[in-house]
């Protein structure tokens, strides 16, 4: 599928209206789009057309014409017109129809620009599906051409374009990722689709084995991964964009499956397990989406991969590991791992890579999804700038992030009385907020940014641009985010 940009739409393709709340096409003389075969059409078919549905009719032209309202009542002007193109998209399909060109409303609040760049990541992201494992991958209607309806095309909107495709083409990559079940996407596996995309894309890519991970004293990473026989493999991902700074470090939770090991899990809470490495994922789709908008920072991304699995070599409670820093961490609970591979993946971002900061994505608490839902991710930080630059950034995205506090007594859910911290908190106690205090011990006073994504990674029932499954999102807020620090 192609997408591109015309001043006027082809009277022989289908179009997608967008429009703004409850239409009676009887009152509707001025539809954003003026052509003659629209116009004509909503004025022959008298209809109702109420906020955020979807209809189709025949224009003059005798072309489909599918008209979505767009239904601004509580969420954002922009969200409601991504969930409006989505649903207007998956009508067309439905339909058939192989090119279809959108007419997209004037808004006061947003400029072509923007409304091109979101329309761009939009048909990515709602035209998203994952088939790899179907035998009967059904009857495909994809689209051949997908067309964008600009007032006058000029550079500034071929760049929208060019940002958008890419932010929504790299949010499906972290998809595809976290959908591949872990049978065939274990650590080395991801690895070795690090390296393509790394080769296809311009950025570094070094992967360590076990040994090497050994060498460089990674044992709280080494012993969550100990038990299964896919050995871990530390992925480090680079890219320089040219400017002359300390590299921003992005470090994803790369558990690629989370049986909770000895500390074992209910079948059912096991069950969406292969995707407690979308932290991982998203670090890699980020990573994709500023190697190709060829960004000016240098980040490194770092992701200490592995599986928490179950076998008389596993690591126990009660054990006391060695981090990579230096502090020991006495082990109440086999199930909370992740922060073990974070704290050593992080003490590697700092001490080897040089990291000025730490960013980390972790599906990392169930206590989030208690706390927040499926529909916003949890954030704790200890920098305010880092907060605030993340909440531009999501408003870009469409996506949703709450700050949860940190401060002494939060920590001290953490203090064990044989090691230097415990990997538990306190049973019912803001699960979330102790288990990102555990990481904060390894960021060594960096600014640093947490984001558990446990509740958000995941779509149990599809969206009008979110499909079912892995959800993707993060990609295009980390994007944005990184794109506003020195
Ligand atoms: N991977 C899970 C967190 C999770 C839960 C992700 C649900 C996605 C959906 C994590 O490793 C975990 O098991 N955390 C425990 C921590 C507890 C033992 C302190 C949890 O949340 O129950
Ligand atoms: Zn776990
Ligand atoms: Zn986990």
């Amino acid at each position: 599928m192609t997408i591109e940009l015309v001043e006027a739409l082809s009277a022989d393709v289908a179009s997608l209206i967008l429009v703004d709340g409850n239409i009676e096409a009887a009152e509707h003389s001025a539809p954003a789009c003026e052509h003659a075969h629209v116009e004509a059409s909503l004025a022959h078919a008298p209809f109702l057309l109420k906020n955020g549905e979807a209809m189709y009719s025949i224009g003059s032209n005798g072309q489909p014409i599918f008209i979505t309202g767009i239904k601004t009542k509580g969420s954002t002007a922009t969200e409601a017109l991504r969930r409006a193109i989505g649903k207007g998209l998956r009508l067309a399909r439905k339909h058939e129809v192989k090119e279809v060109g959108i007419c997209l409303p004037a808004m006061d609040t947003v400029d072509e620009r923007d409304l091109v760049q979101l329309c761009a990541e939009t048909i990515h992201l709602s035209l998203y599906e994952y088939k790899k494992y179907l035998s009967e991958k059904g009857n495909e209607s994809f689209f051949d051409k997908v067309f964008i309806q600009c007032n006058s095309i000029n550079d500034e909107l071929r760049q929208a374009l060019n940002m958008g495709e890419v932010l929504g083409d790299s949010t499906n990559i972290t998809r595809d990722l976290v959908n591949e079940p872990s049978i065939d996407l274990y650590p080395e596996t991801l690895a070795n689709k690090v390296q393509e995309l790394g080769k296809r894309f311009g950025f570094d890519v070094q992967v360590f084995d076990h040994e090497q991970c050994l060498e460089m004293d990674m044992h709280a990473f080494l012993a969550v991964g100990q038990a299964s026989t896919r050995t871990p493999k530390l992925i480090v991902m680079r890219w320089i964009g040219g400017s002359n700074m300390e590299p921003i470090g992005l470090v994803g939770k790369g558990v690629t499956y989370d049986t909770g090991g000895l500390s074992l899990k209910p079948t059912a809470s096991m069950l969406r397990m292969k995707s407690d490495m979308t932290g991982s994922a998203v670090v890699i789709g980020t990573m994709c989406a500023l190697a190709r908008m060829k960004s000016e920072k240098n980040v490194v991304g770092v992701v200490a991969a592995c599986e928490n699995s179950v076998a008389g070599n596993a690591f126990m409670p009660g054990d006391i590991l060695k981090s990579k820093n230096g502090k020991t961490i006495e082990i109440r609970n086999t199930d909370a791992e992740g922060r073990l591979t974070l704290a050593d993946a992080i003490a590697h971002a700092i001490r080897e890579e040089h990291a000025n900061k730490i960013i980390d994505i972790a599906t990392l608490t169930g206590a989030v999804k208690v706390a927040l839902g499926d529909q916003v991710a949890g954030a704790v930080t200890t920098d305010d700038s880092l907060y605030q630059h993340l909440q531009e950034a999501s408003a870009l995205a469409d996506e949703q992030f709450w700050q949860l506090p940190i401060n002494q007594d939060y920590r001290d859910l953490n203090n064990s009385d044989i090691a230097d911290i415990s990997n538990l908190g306190r049973d019912g106690l803001a699960g979330t907020i102790s288990a990102a205090c555990f990481v904060e011990a390894f960021t060594e006073g960096l600014p640093w940014l947490h984001l558990d994504i446990a509740g958000v990674a995941y779509n149990h029932n599809k969206h009008d641009y979110i499909p079912k499954g892995a959800s993707g999102r993060v990609v295009r807020s980390l994007y944005h985010l990184v794109e506003r620090l020195d």
